[in-house]
């Protein structure tokens, strides 16, 4: 099977946020072709392509009510199949966001479905008769207080002259309430486990599993190189719609989601449509655990090239190095015999990245530029989500009147109703919302960012206070100085077009083994990325030495010259970091001592290996003069100059400083080789370091 994937950086357009170029305030298909020089600058080889079938928008265009037209506010087919053709000439190819585990109520399979218990449509989608109550031990309670993780079976909603009964089960909804609605038409309940809005297709029925795979393969004729499979772990339902135990986890999923019938569904869909026309695929699968996800990647099994998962976002303190550090080493652990991995720290449902995980106030430029070093140097392909490559922020809106999301605004409501403090529910709220990343891209200075004409109003507002943050400043090298006291963002685009460049130079980086060092170490993420040369391969012993029992197989036998070894290190925090290399890591310098190409080499100029994230092309601004003044070290000093390759190999035979002896130790590392003492190494906030040899 062909594994270009594995090669491809993939790019998610949130079309409705990204460009409008017909004046209604909503980005379409029109503004996406307006861009595709942008992108292909960028580097990027996928585009995904959030939902564009026909919606009625309630979850804006993952609620489809036809999957063959497109929604009309992004455009018509003609314009769907410009922007085939358009990125194809450009080398880049399309990911379609298939929505497969619900339509919206307002598609005529589900009007048809919804008409009468006798209609051929009715078992396409999940309907089941009341209950006629939750037994013994189970408190009666209303179906509008029966919240998430409530375990028995609440009453019907009260509706005059209808015995609405109970509930057929105890499942949630993700968007809040129960995964049930009553039709009092046919006096039965559907399932629905996001909107009401969103009724499941009944998976166990032939008839849709066809349907899906007909529209899959019209979409692939149609251009399509691969698909984005929404929410595709929730697809298999146990057919005897049990309760779930009382929720081990809050909302009390674990019965409808990654479920042994999901695996036999999407194997059979391999066979019909993945494997014969080759596409690439990756799965949304929340919940999924490094066990479990083999499932879904195990090339053995025939089921999804990648999947989504989600621990490492959802991570109690992101700025924890040793606890991402675990995640992505447990992952690649897993993954590595025979999978892959996807790796990404934002998208459309997720707070903007440099919010979550970096410091969007004070060292936004700094610390967006760290974390795409981790996504463009890590094992696996790297999704990016639209504007997080000029860094931008969250949304934070103070008024509650400025949000769209169902899902976001239902979590509000259902805070205020709980009692909380009105303003704790907001502070929550304003934080962790979907519309965070979903406002508009920002492409230039102007009112509406340029996203779409002054004198137009976007569907939802450009956060004012981030107005200074655009592709245009960016492309300007300017540095920012904003009011908010945010600094430094300028270079974070071309650092992005640098690092992919990078990326797509280096096989070490894309197809490299992955070790982690100083796995522990709570401040500072560092590992190598290593590539399995024949001398490795030959050589039993060197093999041994790098943890394999037996001598490794290369995926991608190094090119002559070809670097086969990375060193990444980046201080995942705001504050300075004095970080050692052991000896044994030192001893690896044979590989480091040459110069990196970039330094020689124009096609990367502007990327500046030895400067970290500290290069900004052209003078530095007054944000790079007074960065030092906002980030004094613990002792208050502040820290100048930068620390290069140069001096990293001056280290090398400098004298001795401290180290942590053996937590030192890169989990693949080789033997002490020669005497090197360790090094210490001053590691500006957010710095990030990348060497090749
Ligand atoms: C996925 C999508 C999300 C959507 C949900 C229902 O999680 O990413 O945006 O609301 O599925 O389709
Ligand atoms: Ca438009």
């Amino acid at each position: 099977m062909s594994d270009w994937f594995k090669d491809s950086v993939v790019y998610q357009i949130y079309t409705r946020s990204f460009k409008d170029s017909n004046r209604d305030g909503i980005g379409d298909f029109g503004g996406v072709i307006e861009k595709l020089d942008y992108l292909k600058d960028l580097g990027v080889d996928v585009l995904w392509l959030s939902p564009f079938c026909d919606s009625p928008n309630d979850d804006n265009g993952y609620d489809i009510s036809d999957y063959l037209t497109i929604m009309p506010e992004f455009g018509t087919m003609d314009d769907f199949d410009a922007l085939v053709r358009g990125a194809h000439s450009r080398g880049m190819k399309i990911m379609m966001d298939l929505v497969m585990n619900h339509t919206s109520d307002e598609h005529p399979w589900f009007l048809e479905s919804r008409s009468s218990r006798n209609n051929p449509k009715r078992d396409w989608y999940i309907w089941a008769q009341p209950s006629q109550g939750p037994g013994e031990g189970f408190e009666e309670i209303d179906f509008d207080q029966a919240g998430r993780g409530y375990a028995g079976r609440a009453r019907g909603p009260r509706l005059s002259g209808v015995d609405t009964g109970f509930l057929p089960n105890n499942w949630d909804s993700y968007f809040g309430g129960k995964a049930w609605e009553f039709d009092p038409q046919t006096g039965e309940y559907y399932c629905h486990i996001f909107s009401k809005k969103q009724p499941d297709l009944n998976w166990a029925n032939p008839e849709v599993r066809e349907e899906m795979f007909r529209i899959a393969h019209w979409w692939i004729d149609r251009g399509v190189d691969a698909f984005r499979l929404d929410a595709v772990h929730h697809i298999g339902k146990p057919e005897d719609w049990p309760d779930a135990p009382v929720p081990k986890e809050p909302w009390g999923f674990c019965l409808y989601k990654n479920t042994p019938e999901t695996h036999a569904y999407l194997q059979e869909m391999n066979r019909r449509v993945f494997q014969p026309r080759a596409v690439l695929t990756v799965g949304e699968t929340g919940g999924t655990t490094p066990e479990s996800a083999r499932l879904y990647v195990d090339s053995d099994r025939n089921e999804l090239d990648m999947i989504f998962h989600f621990a490492h976002v959802h991570m109690e303190n992101p700025n924890d190095a040793s606890a991402l550090t675990g995640l992505m080493s447990q992952w690649y652990a897993a993954l590595k015999p025979g999978a892959w991995d996807a790796q990404f720290f934002s998208n459309h449902d997720l707070p903007r990245q440099v919010s979550s995980f970096g410091d969007d106030r004070w060292l936004r430029g700094k610390s967006a530029k760290a974390i795409a070093a981790l996504l463009l140097t890590s094992w696996g392909t790297p999704f990016m989500y639209q504007g997080e490559e000029i860094g931008l922020p969250n949304a934070y809106f103070p008024d509650i009147g400025d949000y769209r999301d169902i899902h976001a605004l239902r979590g509000y409501r259902e805070g205020l109703v709980s009692g909380e403090d009105p303003e704790l529910v907001m502070a929550v709220f304003q934080t962790r919302n979907r519309d965070n990343s979903r406002t508009p891209m920002q492409w230039s200075g102007e009112a509406n960012a340029g996203f779409c004409e002054a004198d137009v109003q976007p569907w939802i507002p450009v956060p004012q206070q981030n107005r200074h943050i655009n592709v245009g400043a960016e492309l300007a090298g300017r540095v920012e100085y904003a009011p908010g006291g945010s600094i430094g963002g300028a270079g974070i685009l071309s650092w992005y077009r640098d690092l992919i460049a990078l990326r797509k130079r280096y096989s070490v980086l894309r197809r490299g083994a992955y070790a982690p060092v100083n796995p522990n170490h709570s401040r500072v993420i560092c590992y190598l990325r290593y590539l399995e040369d024949p001398a490795f391969t030959e050589d039993p012993a060197r093999s041994k030495e790098l943890g394999h029992s037996s001598p490794v197989q290369s995926e991608d036998q190094p090119r002559a010259g070809e670097k086969t070894l990375a060193l990444v290190i980046i201080n995942w925090t705001g504050t300075q970091a004095d970080y050692h290399l052991s000896p044994r890591l030192l001893s690896q310098a044979e590989y480091l001592d040459t110069p990196p190409e970039a330094v020689k080499d124009g096609s990367l100029s502007g990327f500046s290996l030895e400067a970290g994230n500290y290069a900004v092309p052209g003078t530095p601004g007054p944000g790079e003069e007074s960065l030092g003044g906002l980030c004094p070290d613990e002792s208050g000093a502040i820290q100048g100059g930068t620390t290069g390759v140069a001096d990293f190999a001056a280290a090398l035979g400098g004298d001795s400083g401290e180290f942590d002896s053996d937590d030192d130790l890169p989990e693949t590392g080789r033997p002490v080789l020669g005497s090197a003492p360790a090094k210490k190494m001053r590691l500006r906030p957010w710095e990030c370091r990348v060497y090749l040899g």
